[in-house]
C-alpha cells in the first residue's frame, strides 16, 4: 500500500456535499483517531472566507449532520485546527500559484478531493498542473458526476489522465464504501455455501432495487439535467450488478478485483434500439402522499414541464457461461413507497418435488441482501409447518436472518465516505472505480438512451408513494417474476 499523504486539499469544501459528508466524514475519522497525525485539511471554494470564518462555517455543518453524541467540543476543536481556507476560483488559471504557496511543503504527499461540477474539473486539473501540484505523490479524488455519457466521460478522464495517471486517480462510487456492498464479497467468497449454486444452473432470476422516497432535495438544476438512468443506475446499479456477477478475483486488490469487475461490465449485452420498448420502463413522478405526507409531482417541484426521468426498470443480461439465461432485473427511483436498497437472489426451484402427492407447495429459495435501511442477509428457506398432516404436508417458507444491525451491534458504523475518504488519504483503490468499468458504464447506458431517443420514449406518470409505473411490474410478470417486496 502506498503511503499515507500529510496534506488533503478539497475542492467545492462550501457545497452541500461537503456540508453533509465530507466534513462530518473526516471529523468522525478524526474523532477515532483514524487520521494520520499531521494531516491538514485545506478547504477551498470561491466563497471568501479567512480561515476563522470557514471554520464557523464547517463547525455549523457539523452541528447539523454529525450525531450530537459523537460532537464533543474539544474534539470539534482540535479538529477545526487541522483545517485551513483558501478562497479559490477554480475556473481561472491565476489563483493557483497562491494556492500552492498557502499548501507549503507537499513532499510529504498530497491527497485532492474534487467534489465541484465537471466542467470546473479541466481548469481545475490545469491550474494544479501549473502550480506544480500534480507531482508523483499527489493523488487525486474525483466525485460523480463523471461526464454526462461516453464521450464527455472520456473527455474528463483524458483531462485527468494528463495530469494525474490511473494509479493515482481515485473515482468515487460512495455505494462501494457501504458496509454491506463490500459484504457481497464476504458472503459470496468468505464461504463455500453459495458459489457452486451461484450461475444460471441454481440462479433463475436476480432482482436488484433502490428505492428513494426523496424527491428533488434542491438539486433540480443537476437532476433534471440527468435524470434516474444516469443518476443511480450507471453508477452505483451496475456496480452493484458487477459485484454479484463477477468471478471469484484471485486477490484481495484494486487490481485484481476491478479487473473482474469490468469483465461482468463489458458483458453486458447491450439493449438494442427495437428492444428498449420491452427491456426498460420508465417513469416520472406525480403528486401523491409518501409516509402519510402529501408530496407535489416533479413538474410542480421544478416549477416547469419535463421528460426527465425519475424511475427506470430494466431487465438486463450478463452474456457469459456463468450468467447465461439469468435475467437481472433493476429498479430505482425517487418518491417511491419506501426508502430501500436491496439484492434479490432468486434460486431455481428444486428439480422434483416429492411433497406434491401429499399437497405440499414449495417456493424457491431467496436470498436477500438488504443494503438499507437495515443491513441483512436472509435466506428463506422451505420449512415443514408443525402438525400430524392428517390432510396434507404443509410447508412455509422461512427466513434464515443474518441481521448485521444486530449481529454487530457493538461494531461502530460508518458512513461511506468516511471509508472511502480514508483510502484516498491511505493510497488503497481498491473501492474506486477505474477507467475502463466506467466507461464500460457509459458505453452500455448510451444505447439505452439512444433507444429511447430513437422511439420516442417518454416517462409514464406514477404516483408519489407508488413502486413506480405499473409497466415496471408488467416486466417481470411477463417472465412469471414478481418484484420482492
Ligand atoms: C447519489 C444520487 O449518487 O445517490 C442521489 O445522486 C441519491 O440522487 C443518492 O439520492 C442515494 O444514495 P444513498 O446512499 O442514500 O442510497
Amino acid at each position: 500500500m502506498v503511503q499515507p499523504v500529510e496534506k488533503l486539499l478539497l475542492f467545492g469544501a462550501t457545497g452541500d456535499l461537503s456540508q453533509r459528508m465530507l466534513l462530518p466524514s473526516l471529523f468522525g475519522l478524526h474523532a477515532d483517531a483514524l487520521l494520520p497525525e499531521t494531516l491538514t485539511i485545506t478547504c477551498t471554494a470561491r466563497s471568501e472566507y479567512d480561515d476563522a470564518g470557514f471554520r464557523e462555517f464547517a463547525a455549523k455543518a457539523l452541528d447539523e449532520f454529525v450525531p450530537a453524541d459523537r460532537l464533543d467540543p474539544d474534539m470539534v476543536k482540535a479538529f477545526l485546527d487541522r483545517v485551513r481556507y483558501h478562497a479559490l476560483d477554480a475556473s481561472s488559471p491565476e489563483g493557483y500559484e497562491a494556492l500552492a504557496e498557502s499548501l507549503g511543503d507537499i513532499s510529504g504527499g498530497l491527497a485532492i478531493f474534487l467534489s465541484t461540477a465537471p466542467w470546473l474539473f479541466g481548469p481545475t486539473i490545469k491550474g494544479l498542473k501549473s502550480a506544480g501540484l500534480t507531482a508523483e505523490n499527489v493523488r487525486i479524488g474525483l466525485e460523480k458526476p463523471l461526464g454526462k455519457d461516453l464521450e464527455t466521460s472520456r473527455e474528463i478522464n483524458d483531462i485527468v489522465a494528463e495530469a494525474f495517471p490511473e494509479d493515482r486517480t481515485f473515482r468515487i462510487d460512495h455505494y462501494l464504501g457501504k458496509e454491506t456492498v463490500q459484504n457481497i464479497l464476504a458472503l459470496r467468497f468468505g464461504n463455500s455455501l453459495f458459489e457452486p449454486v451461484w450461475n444460471a444452473r441454481g440462479i433463475d432470476n436476480v432482482q436488484i432495487t433502490i428505492s428513494e422516497t426523496v424527491g428533488l432535495e434542491g438539486r433540480a438544476g443537476y437532476y433534471d439535467e440527468v435524470g434516474a438512468l444516469r443518476d443511480m443506475l450507471q453508477n452505483h446499479m451496475l456496480q452493484l450488478v458487477s459485484l454479484i456477477a463477477m468471478e471469484p478475483p484471485a486477490h484481495f486488490d484494486g487490481t485484481s478485483i476491478r479487473d473482474e469487475k469490468v469483465k461482468v461490465l463489458r458483458s453486458l449485452r447491450p439493449i438494442e434500439a427495437e428492444d428498449v420498448g420491452h427491456l426498460t420502463v420508465i417513469g416520472q413522478y406525480g403528486a401523491g402522499a409518501v409516509a402519510g405526507k402529501i408530496v407535489r409531482g416533479y413538474d410542480e417541484e421544478l416549477e416547469k414541464g419535463s421528460d426527465t426521468e425519475t424511475f427506470v426498470a430494466l431487465k438486463a443480461h450478463v452474456d457469459n457461461w456463468r450468467w447465461q439465461g439469468v435475467p437481472f432485473y433493476l429498479r430505482t427511483g425517487k418518491r417511491m413507497a419506501e426508502r430501500r436498497s436491496e439484492i434479490v437472489i432468486q434460486f431455481k426451484p428444486v428439480p422434483h418435488s416429492i411433497f406434491a402427492e401429499r399437497g405440499g407447495m414449495l417456493q424457491p429459495n431467496t436470498l436477500v441482501i438488504r443494503l438499507q435501511p437495515e443491513e441483512y442477509v436472509r435466506l428463506l428457506v422451505m420449512a415443514k409447518q408443525p402438525g400430524l398432516d392428517r390432510e396434507g404436508i404443509r410447508l412455509r417458507e422461512v427466513p434464515l436472518n443474518l441481521s448485521l444491525d444486530t449481529e454487530f451491534a457493538g461494531t461502530q458504523r460508518r458512513i461511506a465516505y468516511e471509508r472511502l475518504l480514508l483510502d484516498l488519504i491511505e493510497g488503497d483503490p481498491t473501492l474506486f472505480v477505474r477507467r475502463d468499468e466506467v466507461e464500460a458504464q457509459w458505453a452500455w447506458i448510451d444505447a439505452v438512451r439512444e433507444g429511447w431517443a430513437a422511439n420516442g420514449i417518454k416517462p409514464k406518470s406514477y404516483s408519489s408513494g407508488s413502486w413506480g409505473p405499473s409497466a415496471a411490474i408488467a416486466l417481470t410478470e411477463r417472465d412469471g417474476v414478481t418484484w420482492h417486496e
